[in-house]
């Protein structure tokens, strides 16, 4: 959807592809969560995962922030092996930025000082181009007034779209959303997807774990489909939800919409 990617082609170089997940593996006390999960994604694209619940969804979004540690299989992201036993954590989630359903602020702190935060304690960054930068990110967020405001003064949406900015403080080359409007009203939640479409359409390379179908046949470049652990089926939102080719597929779809 953005004009500005380069185009979906199988001969693309190596180096457009900022993460690859191959024959990756996980369990939790014996149940098999993820079966061999492989999937690359290029600089810029958007790929939307759906799915039933428990189906892995979740697990393999904190796999690729090495929020979980995988069992076997491999992922690297930016050029950085996740699965290094000396992984540089900080230096992963520099590039990663993830927004989960709950927002996570801290409450105690303003808009602004929450957008600041981790670039000036964490990168310690010069304070006045950081703050420019919040001020920056809160207009794209569509929050400008509000950086004085402290979270509980703010709706559910206005709340996520502060999680947005500050994720994006830290200048991250890839974004994760997972189920990010799970847990808003119908307005807000069209707020929230309005500036994941602006980021889409920036260029930002997007993975969004979503149950809005209607979003992820708009915005995604490519869907995966995942069932008991494994990507059952992807491809273009015309083809998933077009002509699903899996029974797995065909159901789930029949279900939801
Ligand atoms: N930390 C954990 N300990 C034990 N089991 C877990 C843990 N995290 C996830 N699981 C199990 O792994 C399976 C997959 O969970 P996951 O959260 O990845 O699913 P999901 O596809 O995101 O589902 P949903 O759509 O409900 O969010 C589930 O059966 C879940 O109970
Ligand atoms: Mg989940």
């Amino acid at each position: 959807m953005n004009e500005l990617r380069p185009p979906f082609s199988s001969d693309a170089n190596s180096s457009d592809l900022i993460v690859t997940i191959s024959d990756v593996h996980k369990h939790f006390r014996g149940a098999q969560v993820l079966r061999g999960i492989s999937l690359d994604v290029r600089r810029g694209e958007v790929i939307c995962i759906i799915g039933p619940s428990g189906s892995g969804k979740s697990t393999l979004l904190r796999c690729i922030n090495a929020l979980t540690p995988i069992d076997s299989g491999r992922i690297s992201v930016c050029g950085i092996d996740v699965t290094d036993p000396k992984l540089d954590k900080l230096a992963l989630r520099r590039r990663v930025g993830m927004i989960f359903q709950q927002y996570n602020l801290f409450p105690h702190k303003t808009v602004l000082q929450n957008v600041m935060m981790a670039p000036i304690q964490v990168m310690k960054q010069d304070k006045a181009e950081v703050e420019r930068r919040a001020h920056d990110l809160l207009a794209k967020v569509r929050l400008t007034g509000k950086e004085a405001c402290y979270p509980a003064e703010l709706s559910g949406g206005q709340q996520q779209r502060v999680a947005i900015a500050r994720s994006l403080a830290m200048q991250p080359e890839v974004m994760m959303f997972d189920e990010v409007t799970a847990a808003l009203d119908p307005e807000t939640v069209k707020e929230v997807l309005n500036v994941i479409r602006d980021l889409a359409q920036d260029g930002m390379t997007c993975m969004l774990v979503t149950h809005e179908m209607g979003f992820a046949r708009e915005i995604a470049d490519r869907v995966c489909f995942t069932d008991g652990g494994l990507i059952v089926e992807q491809g273009t939102p015309a083809e998933i939800f077009g002509a699903p080719r899996d029974p797995r597929t065909q159901q789930f779809l029949q279900h939801v919409f």
